[in-house]
């Protein structure tokens, strides 16, 4: 069934944009799984993809597939086991404490924003917390500085956010944080650029962004850690242990998900992967920057050097202040007639977001911008 480009353009923040090739192939594995999901003239197997065991055969090479993707496309290396789970991150707000903090250590986290906040309050019901560093006295306009590493070199783990969603910032790369273990909160920009994972001790990422449909987590996490000390009052099904032992299926999980998951890396491999994805990111997001810095109406969120490729957030802080929600409202809505869906800010910055994932076509940013520009001209 081909599906043809499909208007509004869409600037979702999550679930997000798929690649069209994507909604394609995974239609095709509704109707019935081929041997080879992402060759649409292999042979079928007889069921759709909605139906058949997660233990049989054909779900399993499915399985092994979107693994072995995982390690050759988004790079993460063999140290560290990938697992297939569900509860979204914020499941992992709370696993990582369970399963990494120690007891007389702090667990030390990075708090660039609501996701952060999420992460921390968790982290608080498993152990004692110590914020390291934020940039709330700015309202999460960047990414603030860490302190040395040395300063927390007691600490059970080092917890940042890698892309904040919701305030559009992002770490231009991964903190050196010396022998504590990183744990990286990477939902909203997985496998948007190259990334390292030699310093990182979890990874973990909701699928509905980059990745997939909502209602899977990519979890990876290094060997070393998946035995770290867990008191006898976590449960069974929180331990990274019984998740790696289980190869991801102590549960049911998210046998669509998993497939979509796949043709997903798929597509990515097929641009060119991190740094090709990389490219493209740079490609929109920086006219988009560069717009919003020369308007008069819309002001960027995010401070430079702090600026996230996948989500750009900007208010129309140009218009006097008395009329700045009436504006706001009436240019979202001129935007969605014209086509572009889901720009609404998040509540808690108000204004605009367009959140413009690896997936979203740099074309849709471009006639953004020239919609922005003109409706600037006219006001
Ligand atoms: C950076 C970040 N972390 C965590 C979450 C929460 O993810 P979930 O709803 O899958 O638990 C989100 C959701 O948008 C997010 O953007």
């Amino acid at each position: 069934m081909a599906i043809s480009h499909r208007k509004p353009y869409n600037f979702s923040a999550g679930p997000a944009i798929l690649p069209p090739i994507v909604f394609e192939r995974a239609a095709d594995a509704v109707q019935e799984l081929r041997q080879s999901a992402h060759d649409p003239t292999a042979p079928g197997c007889g069921l759709s993809i909605l139906e058949m065991s997660h233990r049989g055969a054909d779900f399993d090479a499915v399985f092994k597939r979107a693994q072995a993707l995982c390690h050759e496309v988004l790079e993460i290396p063999a140290t560290h086991e990938v697992l297939f789970l569900q509860g979204g991150a914020s499941l992992q707000f709370a696993m990582v404490p369970q399963n990494l903090g120690i007891a007389g250590k702090p667990a030390a986290y990075v708090d660039t924003g609501a996701w952060s906040k999420k992460a921390i309050a968790e982290a608080k019901v498993a152990g004692e917390v110590r914020v390291i560093a934020s940039s709330a006295e700015t309202r999460y306009d960047r990414i603030p500085e860490l302190p040395p590493p040395a300063s927390y070199a007691d600490a059970s783990y080092v917890h940042i956010t890698s892309n904040n969603t919701i305030y559009g910032t992002e770490f231009a790369a991964l903190p050196e944080v010396g022998e504590v273990p990183l744990v990286v909160d990477f939902s909203s920009n997985i496998g948007s650029r190259p990334v390292s994972f030699d310093r990182i001790g979890v990874a973990y990422a909701g699928a509905q962004k980059n990745l997939g449909p909502s209602g899977l987590t990519l979890v990876a996490i290094h060997r070393d850690l998946v035995e770290r000390r867990v008191s006898d009052q976590v449960p069974l099904i929180s331990r990274y242990a019984t998740h790696v032992k289980a190869s991801s299926l102590y549960n049911t999980p998210n046998t669509f998900g998993v497939l979509v998951l796949m043709l997903v890396l798929e597509w990515m491999r097929d641009h060119g992967g991190l740094e090709g994805m990389f490219q493209r990111n740079e490609r929109k997001a920086a006219p988009l920057y560069q717009f919003l810095d020369e308007s008069q109406l819309f002001r960027p969120h995010a401070q430079p050097g702090s600026r996230s490729q996948m989500n750009v957030v900007w208010t129309l802080d140009g218009a006097p202040e008395a009329e700045r929600d009436a504006q706001t409202k009436a240019f979202l809505s001129a935007a969605n007639q014209a086509g572009f869906s889901g720009l609404k800010g998040h509540r808690s910055v108000g204004g605009c977001r367009a959140s413009i994932y690896n997936a979203f076509p740099p074309e849709g940013v471009e006639a953004l911008v020239e919609f922005m520009r003109n409706y600037e001209r006219q006001q």
